[in-house]
């Protein structure tokens, strides 16, 4: 049976059958236990006022939109730019890699450049402040194998955010563009999902489509600063991070670690972590009565490919920035499709 998960950003990737090491962030969450027995309230770093967690979109600028997008295509050229550098073609063959599989990579960074140019010379047209890049954190990219599993992470999550941020566009002339983006994007998951790695090609039917916050909340992760001359990207902030251990897997009782604010003055005595899948979205129930542990879902219950966990006040509405708590955090539950479990789930 299928039971492994390959953890992002501040986690793990690992693997039951694969041996991925731990790309650690430099950035630790480490405050379970700190209110455990009382309510749980929780604040953000980056946020003093509860009410600026209920996001709404409806004020953003196409340039702010197009803004966005550029943030991630530059996080993503500055990923390969350095991967290709550190990783050598020698590298990847010692990796036990084809060559054409670093040449595909080359082009995955040529194709990244090129998606800036054309989000440059738009925002160029519009007359609109343009973003430049920031200083990143990579440095859960130690090895070929860890540098393939983080570029699968990066091009499912920017299709995630394509996927979200088509509906913030206003003008529709711009639509085209930005599908052709995050189908080019799903394309690249798709090769490295299942040429590079043997693992699932897809999570299912859906893409998860994503917020802003929830997208700046996964990316913060990896930007340490950035120019202070950037444009601001209006209504957008990150939520606090949730750490998830590297135990994880489905079915799993698991112990999640968030930031809590005792005195916060919002009450959060009932939370949910709600799973975002590809066939929608699972809520379970969790507290501080319980230490916060949740039973992960199970694989037959949807927990497949890429999913992202995030901490809610609220299951009697779709997951959006007004009712998230923290998150989410992306998990990979690779899958196999001649697995006769997975066999049974997708009959046909
Ligand atoms: C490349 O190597 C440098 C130096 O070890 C490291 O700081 C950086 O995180 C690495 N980046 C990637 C994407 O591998
Ligand atoms: C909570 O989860 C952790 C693993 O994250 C596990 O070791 C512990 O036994 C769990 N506790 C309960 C009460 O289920
Ligand atoms: C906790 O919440 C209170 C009330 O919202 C706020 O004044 C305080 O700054 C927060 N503390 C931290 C450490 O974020
Ligand atoms: C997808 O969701 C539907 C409806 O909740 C459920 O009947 C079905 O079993 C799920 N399929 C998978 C593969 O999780
Ligand atoms: C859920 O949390 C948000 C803050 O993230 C708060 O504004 C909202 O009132 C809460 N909703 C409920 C039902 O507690
Ligand atoms: C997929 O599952 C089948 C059947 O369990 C197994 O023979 C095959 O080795 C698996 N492939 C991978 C890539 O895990």
């Amino acid at each position: 049976m299928m039971k492994s998960a390959l953890f992002l950003s501040a986690l793990a990737f690992f693997s039951s059958t694969k041996a991925y090491t731990i790309p650690q962030s430099k950035r630790t969450i480490d405050i379970v236990g700190k209110s455990r027995g009382s309510a749980s309230h929780y604040s953000s770093s980056s946020s003093s006022s509860s009410s600026s967690y209920s996001s709404d979109y409806s004020s953003i600028t196409d340039a702010e939109v197009l803004n966005y997008a550029l943030t991630l295509e530059h996080l993503e050229v500055a990923f390969y730019t350095q991967g290709l550098a550190n990783f050598s073609a020698d590298a990847f063959a010692a990796a036990g890699f084809a060559a054409a599989v670093r040449a595909n990579y080359d082009e995955i960074l040529s194709h990244e450049e090129t998606h800036i140019t054309l989000l440059q010379s738009v925002l160029e047209e519009m007359g609109a402040d343009i973003v430049q890049e920031c200083t990143y954190d990579f440095s859960g990219s130690v090895d070929v194998a860890s540098f393939i599993a983080m570029s699968a992470a990066f091009e499912t999550v920017g299709a995630s955010a394509y996927s979200g941020a088509s509906e913030l566009l206003s003008d529709r002339e711009l639509l085209p563009a930005a599908s052709s983006i995050l189908s080019t994007e799903a394309r690249q998951s798709t090769w490295i999902q299942s040429t590079v790695q043997h693992l699932n090609p897809w999570s299912g039917a859906f893409e998860v489509p994503l917020t802003p916050n929830q997208i700046f909340t996964i990316a913060s992760n990896f930007i340490v600063t950035c120019p202070s001359s950037n444009p601001p990207i209006a209504a957008t902030h990150a939520f606090p991070p949730i750490g998830i251990p590297t135990t994880a897997a489905p079915g799993a009782s698991v112990q999640l670690s968030f930031d809590l604010n005792e005195t916060s003055a919002s009450d959060f005595s009932e939370l949910f972590v709600a799973f975002l899948t590809s066939n929608g979205t699972i809520f379970e129930q969790f507290s501080s009565s319980d230490s916060y542990n949740v039973t992960f879902p199970t694989q037959e219950e949807g927990l497949l490919g890429t999913v992202f966990v995030l901490i809610v006040n609220s299951t009697t509405e779709a997951v959006t920035d007004a009712t998230t708590v923290a998150g989410p955090t992306p998990l990979m539950f690779p899958f196999n499709a001649t697995d006769p479990q997975i066999e049974a789930l997708f009959p046909n």
